[in-house]
């Protein structure tokens, strides 16, 4: 036994030094040398050491990260967490409000929280009796992942909450990187010759998901708190007043919410968060309005995955201008050529930018784009930056047209445009820009998941001449990989055991891995449905294949060139021989009883809370079917964000349209 006043000694040190590092890091206000705090670190760190029984959970020992983990473990939120529907405007917000009075009646006027959209990720921070106990991300909004480690390691959250905290806290708030703290990263990894961050977000996501929580530690991460799960249990009345006893416990709030008692000022801050956002030291996208009183948000309840008393009001595109230095042309696995345009270096907000694609070249010559041109350029959240136009006003007449490419820049074969006019490609199957796209596509999540032969791999696996095509994956023994630069005996032993595991799969996966243009997950699983195996399929009539619901006459094309073709006859041949198993994916059972049977679904737009390829299953689970064009037989229009022509065309047909909440209603009220 410990005796009792190194217990009490150590019970000191971790009180004090927890409530110097809230000082130095919440509060910013230090009131102790660092020296002193270092002393008192190393006193608890030695008597850690010399009796190691006595190490508890909020220790500021613990931050320093612990060895690495083989994966995370999911952890269900008690409460799900949930995500935020968007709007782009000032109208937007007054149409919020619309809807907040058309839901309450009798309510006359909304005070609002108007609170920082800050750029990072969403966790969820469980504290039982005060004590930091458990930490997830927030997964799929039902389950996240087990972060606890990683999240011990961040200074600003407490591992012990002060004041008259609850029993139970589940505290929800964004995990992010300060644009500096990111900067001094790049710049350091860029010295040991490591891969750079695009984006804080990025930084901040890559750094809480480390298996090693003492990289994770090393990671310049931050944290605000923006609310908890369940808002009852404090007995708080509002948002502003949440927020308040939040930071009595020592949680970070950010400094620049505002209550607002009418939305004409929350549509003032929404401006006002735009323009200083600029000068701000983190990224914000945006700006989270909440209806404050908790009363009035239960009323107003949750949607699917959104509740109605908030809303996140997204901010405009960042844009810049630079030059247009060159273009690049990408071949991509059908071989298709992308041009990306390479820009003199530009920070937007916080970010590099040095490449933007330019998707084809119609577009090219819409923007009227030149080499040398002055262009804007924008990002936008996520997505991948663009120029918006070429400032023709700034052109001194040296700039020069973009020429497409007349020969592949890889095979040097001739490239040709085919159906699909804008997009010119190269069609020369055994060209090696597209052999490799098609290796990293089978072997990458979308094809068979093999552990370990991901881009990186699968790229330098090629240039050493290992895997020139698919039944050379097959071949390769742990020999091959041992000696290569980053492989050893583990990485190589358990890339080859994933390789032999993924042998064993579905007709379906193994068809979509293949990568066959306009041949898809969905359309695999029709030919897995008709065909039962790989042999009958390659005996089958080419004609035969139109005959099947949901195959197109493009899809039927593309199949039968495919399997005409010798080189893939041998391939697929090779890889049966190399002992590929197809197992059904499902019993063919009959899709009578299924709540979707008759039901023709085609998607159109970009859906927000899951995949096209996940919303296709969930709808062929249910025995609906999924076609991509539109045509008589299809009974429902899915429009996600964005939505194309197709609807249009649909509402003229008196086609049944759903929005993606609808479709999700559709999805659980018809079981
Ligand atoms: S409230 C149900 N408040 O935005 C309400 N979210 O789609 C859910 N976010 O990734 C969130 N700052 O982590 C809320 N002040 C704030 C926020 C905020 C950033 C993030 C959140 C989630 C996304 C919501």
């Amino acid at each position: 036994m410990p005796p009792t006043n190194i217990k009490e000694r150590l019970a000191f040190l971790r009180q004090e030094l927890n409530h110097h590092a809230h000082l130095y890091y919440v509060e910013d206000n230090p009131i102790i040398a660092d020296g002193e705090y270092d002393m008192l670190f190393q006193e608890l760190l030695s008597l850690e050491k010399s009796f190691p029984q006595l190490i508890s959970q909020d220790s500021p020992s613990q931050r320093v990260g612990s060895p690495a983990l083989h994966s995370f473990a999911p952890i269900p939120h008690r409460h799900p967490m949930l995500s935020l529907e968007n709007s782009f405007s000032d109208d937007d917000l007054r149409g919020f409000e619309d809807r907040l009075h058309r839901f309450l009646l009798d309510v006359d006027n909304f005070t609002y929280m108007a609170e920082p959209k800050l750029d990072g990720l969403a966790v969820e921070l469980i504290y039982e009796n005060g004590i930091l106990s458990k930490a997830a991300t927030r997964g799929n909004g039902q389950v996240g992942e087990d972060i606890t480690a990683n999240i011990k390691t961040i200074p600003v959250i407490p591992l012990r909450l002060q004041g008259a905290y609850p029993n139970l806290l589940e505290v929800r708030g964004e995990v992010f990187m300060g644009l500096a703290e990111f900067a001094n990263l790049n710049t350091q990894r860029s010295k040991n010759g490591e891969a750079l961050f695009a984006n804080p977000r990025n930084a901040a996501a890559g750094s809480l998901r480390q298996l090693d929580s003492r990289i994770t530690a090393q990671r310049p991460l931050d944290f605000f708190t923006y609310g908890i799960s369940d808002p009852e249990l404090l007995g708080a009345e509002n948002q502003y007043n949440l927020l308040q006893s939040l930071q009595e416990f020592g949680l970070k709030i950010n400094p620049l919410i505002r209550r607002c008692s009418s939305i004409d000022e929350v549509v003032d801050q929404y401006h006002h968060l735009m323009t200083s956002r600029a000068d701000l030291p983190y990224d914000i996208d945006g700006m989270v309005v909440k209806v404050d009183n908790f009363a009035l948000q239960q009323r107003l309840g949750n949607k699917a995955r959104s509740p109605r008393w908030a809303i996140a009001a997204k901010f405009p595109a960042v844009q810049a201008t630079t030059i247009l230095e060159g273009v690049d042309f990408q071949v991509g696995r059908t071989g298709a050529i992308t041009p990306v345009a390479l820009l003199k270096p530009v920070a937007i907000a916080g970010v590099t930018v040095s490449r933007a694609t330019l998707h084809n070249e119609d577009e090219i010559r819409r923007k009227d784009l030149h080499i040398g041109d002055t262009v804007l350029v924008q990002r936008a959240g996520d997505v991948i930056p663009e120029i918006v136009k070429a400032i023709s006003s700034q052109r001194n007449g040296n700039e020069k047209a973009i020429s497409m490419p007349t020969s592949c820049p890889v095979c040097l074969s001739e490239l040709q445009r085919q159906e699909d006019k804008a997009v010119l490609r190269c069609i020369n199957s055994q060209c090696p820009a597209q052999n490799l796209r098609r290796l990293i596509h089978f072997t990458s999540k979308a094809g068979l998941d093999i552990d370990g032969l991901g881009k990186k791999a699968m790229k330098q696996l090629y240039s050493e001449g290992l895997t020139q095509d698919i039944p050379a994956i097959y071949a390769l023994k742990k020999e091959d990989l041992v000696h290569l630069e980053g492989w050893g005996e583990v990485s190589a032993q358990k890339a080859i055991r994933a390789i032999e595991k993924s042998k064993k799969t579905t007709l379906n996966r193994f068809l979509a891995a293949l990568g066959i243009r306009h041949i898809g997950e969905v359309t695999a699983q029709l030919l897995e449905d008709t065909f039962k195996s790989l042999s009958a399929l390659l005996e089958a009539d080419s004609n035969s294949f139109l005959d099947i619901e949901g195959v197109g006459s493009q899809m039927a094309a593309s199949l039968s060139t495919f399997l005409k073709d010798e080189g893939n006859r041998r391939t697929l041949q090779q890889l049966l021989d190399a002992g590929f198993v197809f197992s059904q994916a499902r019993s063919k059972v009959s899709t009578h009883n299924l709540p979707l049977n008759g039901h023709v679904l085609l998607f159109t737009g970009k859906l927000s809370s899951l995949s096209r390829n996940e919303a296709k299953k969930k709808v062929k689970d249910r025995g609906g079917q999924v076609v991509s064009s539109l045509s008589k037989k299809v009974t429902h229009l899915i429009c996600g964000e964005k939505a194309g022509s197709k609807l249009k065309k649909a509402e003229e047909m008196g086609i049944v349209i759903l929005n993606e909440d609808e479709f999700q209603l559709l999805l659980q009220n018809d079981r």
